[in-house]
């Protein structure tokens, strides 16, 4: 044969290599594009959970709900379209749904989304921890289950105000707190953190309350109606559903960003809460962009039992950190950054917690230091080692390991400093043994490449192997393991120092030897944050006298700070300093964050009179108590409901 003339040669070969361009280039562009459709999710066991996302996974989720103040339930419906397994569409098959308190009324299945057909459901027996498994029959060829329902008036994740319960006094009040397992019991779903959902929702409430999302649609006008649609686009697990309505007012705080609380609370909110646009911007300056659009907060009532939660778009935060000087902010850093570490890469069950809140805790400490300098920095993490410490000390060995065993447990236990500033300190020291440029680029990459997922800790130590320690091999593996996988603090863990805090030091122990008078300890412009040191530095039993002291000093048991009245709080009752009974009383009646209630009774409970005291306070205390506070409370003080 001939050989064809060169020209022609060149032209097949430059044809084939922009081809071969165009699919890699096209391929590229749907590998981003598609970046939120986990391609065939992996199912991984989860104890907490009795759905079958193996077989028949649901993947989005249209709500229709009726907020119903008087009888304290949301009523409606919740359409699930749902995905099956090839040979199972065309079979009959099941969808098993997690409920905790449902009433369910109907339900319906549909092979078009348009017409419903009514079918079979069972509703098994309730477990204490994990509530009811849903079974609904599939026919052959349907994927949306249209379920009928309403909640109970004492469903785990909602709290209903009354009017007298909120700053205005006007009008009712209603929030959504899914983490860990409560999802469940306001939706019918498949509640593990596997199963991610796309939503949308339409809500109807009184005329003159607004219903706020964690979602896109949320009103930024003053305009009310009572009838609010959202819609959630991209892919979320179930913890991360939130809803709210009460009398909310909106003020913006930069382009992206602003905050809803009720009027009485808005001029504190914005002004606390206006650096919140800055730490979004250093944020993706080390993280990359971030991914949802609108960065809201939602400032709840002070019966919000966590500091925050990160609900997506709309963090939910507790007021208890409106200090007037903005010194407990880190905690906005800390939802914010949940915006990467949680929202886009997610736990894939509770026993990777430590992935969630370790990564957040981390970064919430790198915007601190971006934001406020690495002063304030070195502070807050000089707090967290010492309490993480401190709570080490009385903890069993299976609860101080980070890849944590909660089988047969609610996974509210794992809810300890554990996951949290041990997690933070494992990443400080890959950082601090990598450098920082390096750490940064990985954990960059580590959120691009499974963002929109949801992960199991093997998963994160088999990337962490390829993308980290193979081109750093003095990270150790068996260190590794040892910070995951063991009990206790690696002799390894970073000490966080703070030049600050070792002059609080001086002057802690001149006081507490006797050294010097109360009146002559220097405080001046200290922040929250070395009063919090200096209060924990004291001794155990620092006696109701020197307490008395301080307290003529610097009139703590005033002081308006949250924290620091938590801790002054628990240092008259272990100092049986009864000064601050009425205030104590006070706190712990206007205050159900859980984070300090739980602590004061436990604390109270110590001695019989204690107990006595905690009883009478529990008893005007307890109404107002989220359920999930309450429900802590209710064991230590054996509270018979
Ligand atoms: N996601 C958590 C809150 C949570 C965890 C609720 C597990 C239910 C189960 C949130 O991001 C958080 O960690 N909040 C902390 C504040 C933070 C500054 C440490 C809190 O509420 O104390
Ligand atoms: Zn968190």
């Amino acid at each position: 044969m001939k050989t064809k003339h060169p020209t022609i040669i060149l032209c097949v070969a430059m044809i084939i290599t922009s081809a071969m361009f165009l699919v890699n280039f096209t391929k590229a562009q749907q590998k981003k594009i598609n970046r939120e459709k986990p391609a065939a999710a992996a199912f991984v066991e989860d104890v907490h959970s009795y759905s079958n996302p193996q077989e028949t996974r649901v993947r989005h989720v249209d709500f229709d709900w009726t907020v119903l103040f008087e009888k304290k339930i949301l009523q409606g419906t919740a359409t699930l379209t749902v995905e099956r397994k090839s040979p199972l569409k065309t079979r009959l098959g099941y969808l098993k749904l997690d409920t905790r308190d449902l009433n369910i009324e109907k339900v319906e299945t549909s092979s078009s989304g348009k017409v419903f057909t009514k079918t079979q459901f069972n509703l098994g027996a309730a477990d204490k921890i994990l509530g009811a498994p849903l079974t609904v029959t599939m026919p052959s060829g349907t994927s949306f289950v249209r379920i009928h329902y309403s909640t109970s008036p004492t469903a785990s994740g909602l709290q209903w105000l009354a009017p007298e319960q909120t700053a205005g006094r006007r009008t009712p009040y209603m929030f959504s707190q899914a983490q860990a397992i409560h999802a469940r019991s306001f939706i019918p779903i498949q509640d593990s953190p596997q199963v991610r959902v796309t939503y949308s929702a339409r809500v109807r409430t009184p005329k003159n309350l607004l219903a706020v999302m964690s979602a896109e649609g949320n009103s930024r006008t003053s305009a009310r109606g009572g009838d609010y649609r959202f819609k959630m686009p991209h892919a979320i697990p179930p913890y991360l559903i939130a809803i709210a309505v009460g009398d909310l007012q909106f003020r913006s705080l930069g382009k992206r960003t602003g905050v809803y609380t009720e009027p009485a609370m808005i001029e504190k909110s914005a002004f606390e809460l206006s650096d919140t646009e800055k730490m979004v911007g250093a944020t993706e300056k080390i993280y990359g962009a971030y991914a949802w659009g609108r960065y809201d907060l939602l400032v709840l009532p002070p019966s919000f039992p966590f500091g925050g939660m990160e609900n997506p778009m709309l963090t939910f935060a507790t007021p208890t950190i409106l200090a007037g000087d903005k010194s407990l902010v880190s905690l906005v850093a800390h939802e914010l950054a949940h915006s990467w570490s949680g929202n886009l890469v997610t736990n894939a069950t509770w026993r990777d917690f430590w992935l969630n809140e370790g990564f957040t805790t981390y970064l919430e400490r790198r915007i601190i230091e971006s934001v406020y300098g690495k002063p304030r920095r070195e502070m807050e993490a000089t707090l967290g080692r010492r309490s993480l410490e401190e709570e080490l000390a009385g903890m069993e060995t299976r609860d101080q390991i980070l890849h944590v065993d909660l089988a047969g447990r609610d996974p509210d236990e794992g809810f300890t400093g554990v996951p949290y500033e041990k997690g933070a300190l494992f990443l400080r020291y890959l950082e601090e043994t990598v450098g920082r440029e390096k750490f940064d680029k990985f954990v960059r990459g580590y959120f691009d490449n499974h963002a929109f997922q949801s992960i199991t800790t093997e998963t994160f130590v088999d990337y962490l192997r390829k993308n980290l320690i193979a081109q750093n091999p003095q990270v150790l593996i068996a260190d590794v393991n040892e910070w995951i996988e063991k009990a206790g603090l690696p002799k390894n863990a970073p000490v966080p120092q703070s030049d600050a805090f070792q002059k609080v030091e001086v002057q802690a122990n001149n006081y507490s030897s006797g050294k010097i008078a109360a009146t002559a300890v220097q405080t001046k412009n200290w922040t929250t944050q070395e009063w919090l040191h200096f209060l924990k530095t004291m001794p155990q039993k620092l006696g109701a006298t020197r307490m008395a002291e301080l307290d003529e000093a610097f009139n703590l048991t005033k002081v308006g700070n949250s924290e620091i009245a938590f801790q002054w709080l628990l240092m008259s009752i272990k100092n049986d300093y009864r000064a601050a009974d009425a205030r104590l009383e006070e706190f712990l009646t206007t205050i159900g964050r859980r984070k300090f209630v739980k602590p004061l009774f436990e604390e109270l409970v110590k001695t019989p009179e204690g107990k006595n005291r905690a009883a009478a306070i529990y008893a005007r205390a307890r109404p107002g108590y989220h359920p999930i506070t309450a429900a802590s409370v209710d064991t230590i003080l054996q509270w018979n409901k």
